[in-house]
């Protein structure tokens, strides 16, 4: 385990760019192995979450040339290959939507199997639905399950859950299965499925909460994958909490149901500045933030999807803004990559925050000093950055353990944290 040494840092004005989004990278790899034809995709993210989607493609048959660091040419239709067993790492978004893709398609029984967190995470959610559209799966809790592809039916789906991996999980199936299959969730959550379906020629209706597809074929689909906002979110935070810095993110995905963190932080006071330079299939541009002087928010249930992987950065964020923010109906956050609530509360902690955890959330009051602490990843990428941002705004030295999690969506974080925002990182 890594131990890095982070110091404080004052006010900061800075450009950056951020790597590809990882959301969106998985569904350009996995949408294009089942399209008609070869397609290129550049900016593709950087992680060890987009790596085990695309191994996992690889060792199904499907046909992915590395053109360069970012760029894959991948070729769809694939005769999908009888392999026993994928491994979806630390990856969520691996394990769901190979779930969907496999019921339908695998043409002998594979087993997904993942790391100690994954095998953790719950797939219920994905494994229960699936099977009203006749799906053969085995165990349905936690990995290691197997998939025994077989004919599905499509089926109407209303969700207990907005999440994005299971409505995605849910289409790939019924993008294979006989009829239509409806998704309706109770909050919008993130909508790069539909956007690439519809772009890529699939038979796809969407309304607010609502997507529906039929069987049939898609496009292959050349993307540019814009940077990801929740890479960009760390050095937003920063800004935000840093009274008098200004930092500006450049080609950074502004898709409205990613977008939640952004409205956040104006709610907070500070000073937001988008401008879209493309919208299709995927909205980016700029995003510019200046910090000011913050008052205490109120983060409820309607718009944690569109903000649930920066909620440990509105933490911070809420360390330094005048008042009580409550942050609830956030239950989601237990079951990440860590349990992010406890991971949140007990790093805040030891940073002197004033901060109770709830059983959906968290209660902090502000503003309050935040003092140089030892401080941990706990397994997860999001985490460890967050705490990068944390030592930043810190009075006194910190150190991070574990920070090689990061690895999963940003490799290069502390690097180019160092380098734009100035923290002294010492590995
Ligand atoms: C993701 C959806 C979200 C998010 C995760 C990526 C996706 O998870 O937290 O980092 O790419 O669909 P849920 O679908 O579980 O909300």
């Amino acid at each position: 385990m890594s131990r890095v040494e982070l110091g404080p840092v004052g006010r900061v004005r800075s450009r950056v760019r951020v790597p590809g989004d990882k959301s969106i990278s998985h569904r350009a790899l996995v949408l294009n192995a089942i399209a008609e034809g070869t397609a290129t995709v550049r900016g593709l993210a950087p992680g060890a979450d987009v790596a085990a989607t695309l191994d996992a493609l690889v060792a199904l048959g499907v046909e992915i040339e590395r053109l360069g660091e970012d760029i894959v040419r991948v070729t769809g239709g694939a005769n999908w290959r009888a392999e026993q067993s994928i491994d979806c790492r630390n990856s969520g978004t691996t394990a769901r939507l190979l779930l969907g893709l496999l019921a339908p398609r695998a043409t002998a029984p594979v087993t997904l199997i993942g790391d100690r967190s994954l095998s953790r995470r719950p797939m219920r959610r994905v494994v229960e639905p699936l099977r009203r559209m006749s799906a053969e799966i085995e165990p349905t809790d936690t990995l290691p399950i197997t998939i025994t592809g077989r004919p599905l039916t499509g089926f109407d789906h209303r969700l207990d859950i907005a999440s994005a991996q299971l409505k995605t999980a849910l289409l790939l199936a019924g993008l294979a299965a006989d009829g239509s299959t409806t998704v309706i969730e109770p909050a919008v959550s993130r909508d790069h499925t539909e956007r690439l379906l519809t772009a890529m020629g699939a038979c796809v209706e969407t309304r607010e909460r609502e997507a529906r597809v039929r069987a049939g074929g898609l496009r292959a689909l050349d993307i540019d994958v814009p940077g990801d906002l929740s890479a960009a979110a760390p050095f937003l935070a920063f800004a935000a909490a840093r009274e008098g810095s200004e930092i500006v993110v450049e080609g950074v995905g502004l898709n409205p149901t990613r977008t939640g963190f952004l409205d956040l932080l104006r709610a907070f006071g500070a000073k937001v500045e988008t401008a879209v330079t493309a919208s299709e299939p995927e909205p980016y541009g700029e995003v510019r933030v200046t910090g000011a002087e913050l008052l205490a928010i109120d983060v409820g249930p309607e718009i944690v999807p569109r903000a649930i992987d920066e909620l440990p950065l509105v933490a911070l964020i809420a360390t330094q803004a005048q008042g009580l923010t409550r942050v609830h109906g956030a239950s989601e956050l237990r079951l990440k990559e860590s349990d992010r609530i406890e991971a949140i509360g007990d790093g805040l902690a030891r940073m002197g925050a004033d901060i109770e955890i709830l059983s959906d959330g968290f209660d902090i009051r502000g503003p309050t000093p935040l003092e140089g602490a030892q401080l941990d990843a706990t397994g997860d990428h999001r985490i460890g950055m967050a705490w990068a941002v944390g030592a930043a705004l810190a009075t006194g030295g910190s150190t991070l353990d574990g920070a090689e999690w990061i690895d999963v969506s940003y490799p290069s974080f502390l690097a180019d944290f160092a380098s734009s925002v100035g923290v002294s990182a010492r590995v």
